[in-house]
């Protein structure tokens, strides 16, 4: 389909910076007309998931070890107590469900937007009585081989629609089995917030996105980390040091998510994402990279591009990416009682994000 690298370049571009079409979109058909709340990050929407769910103090809840330590901050304001069980490199359960100690609640997480196997964590919360949480931060617009949303399968659901869609917050909690009785509490009122310098340089430069291209960006980018290492002495703000304790801001979405979310162009959406992901694992497949995902499969719609690669060829990654002014991130930043149980290959993941 495309001639040369210039082509794939070129393509890679125009998507990241699709021309916007409003067009009429509804989450809450999506989500098939369940009970939901929109929150400022996924971060609050879980912590509205465990108390809906009864989850108090000193309950267990199981969680993946391969997993961002901010999200520690739900359950521990709730005071439960966080059990890891591991996940292996394809992102799947890697411990039998029978082997699992008795929980209240399990999460269970489709990461990059990739459909978790379902039926372990079935299996696990049918057997012990565990409320099933689908932690689907990463997963908005994706589905799983049967065609059902993710998100919409476990017993509650989250998602941090912030992750893509320009915001600058935006989260749902969903109530998939509404018959069990959970009580939801009323929506919180969306605010009007100062967004930071950061979000609003990026809404402008998206608003004249005929301006500026790639290579802008990652000139910009790299300028501000370089004030940002001469001011701070970090080019990347790390995360703060109670972040796994304490929960970000407040609870409000903005006053734009609904906005945002009721004229999303969602096939679009749909195609950007995957034809990014398709064009990216050709690139990095060609020189050499191992994704984590061997197939993309017909419904699935990743929020980013996750590969392995080893700290020798960490260089050479970069550099493939600047030819074409992408870059990688290492993801999660684990929490602090993984880190020294985490297996070598956590830390060789690295992820293209879609967005900028
Ligand atoms: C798997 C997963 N779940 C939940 C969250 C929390 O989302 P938010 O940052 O919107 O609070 C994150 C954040 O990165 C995540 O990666």
């Amino acid at each position: 389909m495309y001639r040369s690298a210039k082509d794939i370049a070129g393509r890679i571009h125009d998507l990241y910076f699709p021309a916007s079409h409003k067009v009429s979109w509804s989450f809450d058909g999506f989500i098939g007309w369940r009970p939901v709340r929109y929150f400022s990050y996924g971060r609050w929407a879980l912590f509205e998931a465990l108390q809906i769910a009864g989850i108090g103090k000193n309950d267990k809840i199981l969680l993946p070890a391969f997993i961002c330590r901010d999200i520690l901050s739900a359950i521990n304001t709730i005071g439960a107590i966080p059990v890891y069980y591991q996940v292996d490199k394809h992102m799947q359960l890697a411990d039998a469900p029978d082997s699992l100690i008795p929980a209240k609640a399990i999460l269970m997480v489709n990461y990059f937007g990739f459909p978790q196997e379902l039926s372990s964590f079935q299996h696990y919360c049918r057997k012990t009585g565990a409320v099933l949480i689908e932690d689907n931060a990463h997963g908005f617009l994706s589905r799983d081989k049967e065609g059902q949303a993710l998100g919409t399968r476990g017993d509650l659901g989250i998602f941090s629609l912030r992750k893509t869609l320009t915001l600058p917050n935006g989260a749902a909690m969903v109530i998939n089995i509404p018959d069990k009785g959970y009580m939801i509490k009323r929506q919180i009122e969306p605010e009007q917030k100062r967004v930071s310098a950061s979000f609003a340089a990026k809404r402008f430069l998206q608003n004249t996105r005929q301006l500026v291209n790639l290579r802008t960006i990652r000139i910009m980018t790299s300028a501000i980390r370089t004030v940002r290492k001469m001011t701070t002495g970090h080019g990347i703000a790390p995360s703060a040091p109670d972040v796994e304790f304490k929960l970000p801001g407040n609870a409000a979405p903005c006053m734009k998510l609904q906005y945002s979310l009721d004229h999303l162009d969602v096939e679009q959406e749909i195609t950007r994402r995957r034809e990014l992901y398709r064009l990216l694992d050709a690139v990095m497949r060609q020189n050499g990279f191992e994704p984590v995902f061997a197939t993309l499969s017909a419904q699935v719609v990743p929020y980013a591009y996750p590969f392995f690669v080893s700290e020798n060829q960490i260089d050479r990654a970069k550099k493939v990416l600047s030819m074409i002014n992408l870059e990688c991130f290492s993801w999660p930043e684990l929490p602090e009682d993984v880190v020294p149980i985490a297996p070598d290959w956590f830390r060789n993941i690295r992820i293209i994000s879609f967005s900028w």
